[in-house]
């Protein structure tokens, strides 16, 4: 299975993927392209060191998000890409990469949804003042963050917690769930 991983941040996620790759508890698994919004995010480095073909693009540079998402789309067929993961990936996907990977197309988010949808997901969860947050791996739909769930992953959120140390639980949770969705999906999907 040939995968493209869409990000715009740090790539810790990214990371994940392919170190899961290598230690072989993914399986039969090739990220053929990393396509990101942020042409300076840290998560291209982390690609390039790795020799994976990037692909990015500022969207303020089109007229709207059809144009821009064939552009992408274009990457993804000449690249034989059959399937999508959104790690970190801040935007909404449009029509024309919805149709094109109907079905196809995973985000991991860091909360237990359908609660703290959208931007700073562990942010809200303090706020609130819930004792369990979590990880949750999706389907993506034309929503935000509220595609069918797949997976999740429950953290619990400590009387003296501080958002440093959620944040490190939450990722050290993503980590391990996103690769292991990633390996159920490609044993169970034939391209
Ligand atoms: C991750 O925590 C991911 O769950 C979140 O962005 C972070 C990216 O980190 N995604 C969302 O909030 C999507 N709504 P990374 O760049 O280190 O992988």
């Amino acid at each position: 299975m040939k995968i493209a991983v869409f990000a715009s941040g740090t790539g810790s996620n990214f990371a994940a993927i392919l170190e899961s790759i290598q230690s072989k508890k993914i399986m039969n698994v090739e990220v053929v392209l990393l396509v990101s919004d942020r042409p300076k995010a840290l998560v291209i480095q982390k690609a390039r060191d790795e020799r994976i073909p990037v692909f990015t693009f500022k969207a303020n540079d089109f007229p709207n998000k059809q144009v821009y998402e064939e552009e992408i789309l274009n990457e993804l067929t000449q690249r034989e890409v059959d399937f999508i993961v959104l790690a970190g990936y801040m935007r909404l996907l449009g029509p024309v990469l919805l149709q094109a990977y109907d079905g196809k197309i995973i985000n991991v988010h860091p909360s237990l949804l359908p609660a703290f949808t959208g931007k700073d997901a562990i942010g809200q969860a303090l706020d609130c003042g819930v004792k369990v947050t979590g990880v949750t791996v999706h389907y993506v739909d034309e929503g935000m963050d509220t595609g069918p769930i797949i997976d999740q992953r429950a953290v619990t959120i400590d009387p003296d917690e501080t958002r440093e140390t959620l944040i490190k639980k939450i990722q050290e949770q993503e980590h391990r769930l996103l690769p292991e969705v990633i390996q159920n999906l490609a044993s169970r999907l034939t391209f």
